[in-house]
């Protein structure tokens, strides 16, 4: 298994991943928008045959409320028959390095639903994120999200 920064040609790849695992899909645009604007903070896992079996997709904060400059992951997913490996953990820990590394960033936010287990395991166990606060009603469906925060030294 490998992982390496995205590139154009992985979005395909990237998206169907997401299409899989996630209810919360984005258009192409969206996705050339953060490989083009922050082509070091997208990240993909590919098996031996260069299929993509995860990814990260991770920008700045445009124009963070708090003056702060940080980072926000949109979106991390894992393909069922890889996860456990330990993938998302180097997705993420890859995506977080170059935040602070290239762009000054203070803190990683995320959003994640209150009843995802996994990702909140991966989250605050795993990497050491805490909960900054609850945002009601945040997803399309009604649930709540915790909006988690990661602050990088
Ligand atoms: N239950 C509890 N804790 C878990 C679980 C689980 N099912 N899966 C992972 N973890 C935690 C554990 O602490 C684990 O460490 P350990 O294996 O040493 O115990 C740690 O996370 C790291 O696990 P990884 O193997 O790196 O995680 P994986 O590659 O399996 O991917 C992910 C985790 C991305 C959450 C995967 O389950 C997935 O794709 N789920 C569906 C999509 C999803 O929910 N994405 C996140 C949405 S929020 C957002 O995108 C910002």
């Amino acid at each position: 298994m490998n992982i390496r920064q995205a590139t154009i040609d992985d979005l395909l790849g990237m998206q169907n991943c997401n299409l899989h695992n996630l209810p919360e899909n984005y258009t192409m645009r969206y996705y050339f928008y953060h490989a083009l604007t922050w082509p070091q903070l997208s990240y993909v896992a590919e098996d031996e045959k260069g299929r993509i079996v995860g990814y990260i997709l991770g920008k700045m904060e445009e124009d963070p409320a708090d003056g702060i400059p940080h980072g926000h992951v949109t979106s991390i997913s894992v393909l069922r028959s890889y996860r456990r490996l330990g993938l998302a953990n180097k997705l993420m820990k890859q995506s977080q390095t170059e935040m602070r590394n290239v762009f000054g960033a203070k803190y990683v936010s995320l959003h994640v639903r209150q009843t995802n287990r996994a990702a909140i395991g991966l989250y605050r166990d795993s990497l050491g994120f805490n909960v900054h606060e609850v945002e009601k009603g945040y997803y399309a469906d009604g649930e709540d999200a915790l909006a988690m925060r990661l602050y990088l030294d």
